[in-house]
């Protein structure tokens, strides 16, 4: 028997692993940023992805991110203890519970607001959650705003026959399980519960770009570890990656995978757009009141 000859897959190396750095956001909450930071600008096609905490909010601390603009990408809010409350320009607004999904696509522009819910900030508690910022193909970056909001029950979700692995499908595809959350380009947001030793292989598309961020536990990518608040980048030279957990512990991961745009990148804090007369155009639009404002 050729070992070699049977293998369905062939497994990605690892290219990097990132530690996030810590900074402040909004009126001041604690995030964990992988990218973008010094040396990693972006992962085409994802522009940022923040870990909001985990931090335990007193009584009446809570914070958020008061009324700001979006325009030429997607943000998604993910979340995973404590309740943020959103309300935007086009006359939206509700609440993003745990394990719950928002994915927002600004296109052509957004106003809205990403505060703590009255309930959270009256209790208090961890406050935990995820934001990823997707670009936008050029076609797509002067769209009509488009929410999908799935609560936590509707996500979809699935698990090895021996329960070691579980998986909840936000975008894309996992063990045999399909997301209900419809995306602009191909893209897999997976959230992995691995028991401590297990092991999973979940195939990509060998053009797509493709990176794990660990949220608990302790990842074993080949001969190399990475702990919490770290990212494992893949090399694109394979049509799976595969991830285990460290025999000491559970493993808590994401997954995400994106057919890269390899369109040029003008960013300016809230807006991404192709060029920098883009920026300014969207900058000017804002300030004209041209992305809308949020009734108080
Ligand atoms: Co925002």
């Amino acid at each position: 028997m050729q070992q070699a000859m049977s293998r369905s897959a062939s497994s990605r190396s690892v290219s990097s692993i990132i530690q996030a750095h810590q900074t402040f956001e909004g009126e001041g909450f604690l995030v964990h940023r992988p990218f973008p930071q010094h040396g990693l600008s972006d992962f085409d096609p994802f522009l940022l992805l923040d870990e909001m905490g985990p931090m335990d909010v007193q009584p009446g601390e809570a914070k958020g991110a008061p009324d700001h603009p979006h325009r030429g990408f997607e943000t998604v809010t993910y979340m995973l203890s404590g309740s943020f409350e959103h309300r935007d320009s086009a006359g939206n607004a509700g609440q993003i519970a745990p394990g719950a999904v928002q994915w927002m696509t600004a296109g052509g522009g957004v106003v809205h607001s990403e505060m703590p819910a009255r309930e959270f900030n009256r209790t208090g508690g961890i406050l935990h959650g995820l934001q990823l910022w997707v670009n936008l193909p050029k076609r797509d970056k002067m769209m009509a705003p488009r929410y999908q909001e799935i609560p936590a029950e509707n996500i979809p979700a699935g698990a090895s026959a021996d329960g070691k692995i579980t998986v909840r499908v936000i975008a894309g595809e996992a063990l045999g399980v399909r997301a209900a959350i419809d995306t602009r380009i191909p893209i897999h947001y997976l959230h992995f519960n691995l028991a401590p030793g297990a092991k999973f292989s979940q195939p990509v598309d060998p053009e797509h770009n493709a990176f794990a961020y660990v949220l608990g536990g302790e990842a074993v990518a080949g001969a190399r570890t990475a702990p919490a608040h770290h990212m494992v980048a893949f090399a694109r030279d394979g049509d799976a990656v595969e991830l285990e957990a460290s025999a000491e512990a559970p493993l808590d991961v994401l997954l995400l995978a994106g057919a890269p745009l390899g369109e040029p990148v003008a960013r300016w804090g809230p807006f991404v757009m192709n060029t920098q007369a883009e920026i300014r155009q969207a900058i000017e639009d804002y300030r004209g009141g041209r992305m809308g404002s949020i009734a108080h």
